[in-house]
């Protein structure tokens, strides 16, 4: 078969197993086992293709069939214009949370944070993002899984930031000590009740990274609370919360004395993304 048989097949076979993006997730996939850039394989439609080459590709086509995120099987993710590694241990990082952190640049452009902790770092995105945008800034991350932490360190390593972020095992802000210009986090907030509801690929996240208690936005009030004393007077609070969460959680907020509180639509139109600052 030739490079554009395989992919129309797989797109075919992709498309029958409901799979989003059929074609883009068969192009990713070819890609990765001939070792190309994806664009390249436009340039290689007629060369026909080996079977050394076609198992592997067959066995990657099994597993995205069944519901095995993409990223797994790529063991890499592009997440704001860097690539992280990824795989079981912590959450698939999202186009939303890219967006969190394309949200708190346009935020913090007259003010740069200089202390910054990113709580419930995963794979490190958001906290490494940041440690190489705000280069003289401090910066801490906190998991409560030893093994999103582990993965946080190697992503660290591999890019070359590993001076500059601090990881800690903790629950929420206890472990690390300290205040803060900016605390950020992308706590799981799926509620249990929405389980038989989810997609198949959310099922290979962690537990820990997408389940929180029975309405889901348990521990982001709990963050909300004791955030509290742990930001420098002005210091901002940044939050990525569930589909229907950001009017209850901008109203304890408000509750809680935060000013300057924004709720912002992600590009899907969700009120995704809650701002707040204190003191
Ligand atoms: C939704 S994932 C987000 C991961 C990453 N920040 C991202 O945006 O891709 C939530 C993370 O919070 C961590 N977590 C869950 N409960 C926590 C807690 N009580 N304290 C700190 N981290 C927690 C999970 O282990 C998981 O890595």
């Amino acid at each position: 078969m030739t490079v554009l048989e395989v992919l129309q097949s797989t797109t075919a076979y992709f498309k029958k197993r409901e799979i989003e993006s059929p074609r883009l997730n068969a192009e990713h996939l070819l890609a990765h086992v001939l070792k190309r850039k994806r664009i390249e394989l436009y340039l290689e439609f007629e060369r026909a293709l080996t079977e050394p080459e076609l198992a592997p590709l067959r066995e990657l086509v099994r597993r995205r069939g069944l519901g095995e995120p993409l990223q797994h099987l790529l063991g890499t993710v592009e997440f704001a214009g860097r690539v992280f590694l990824c795989d079981k241990r912590a959450l698939v990082p999202r186009p939303e949370t890219e967006e969190l952190v394309e949200r708190l640049f346009e935020l913090t452009i007259n003010h740069q944070p200089s202390t910054i902790i990113d709580i419930g770092t995963g794979s490190g995105v958001i906290a490494l993002t940041l440690a190489a945008h705000f280069p003289d800034a401090e910066v801490h991350a906190v998991d409560i899984s030893n093994d999103a932490l582990a993965l946080a360190r190697e992503n660290a390593a591999r890019l070359d930031l590993q001076q500059r972020v601090r990881f800690a095992k903790g629950n929420l802000l206890e472990g690390v000590e300290g205040q803060f210009d900016l605390i950020v986090a992308n706590l799981p907030y799926v509620p249990a009740t929405d389980r038989p509801t989810l997609a198949r690929e959310v099922l290979h996240d962690p537990e820990s990274a997408v389940f929180a208690g029975e309405r889901g936005d348990e521990l982001i009030r709990e963050l909300i609370i004791v955030a509290r004393d742990r930001l420098h007077p002005g210091g901002l609070l940044a939050l990525e919360v569930g589909i229907g969460q950001a009017d209850d959680l901008a109203a304890l907020m408000t509750e809680k004395n935060y000013h300057d509180i924004a709720s912002i639509r992600d590009y899907g139109g969700v009120t995704r993304f809650l701002f707040g600052r204190y003191g």
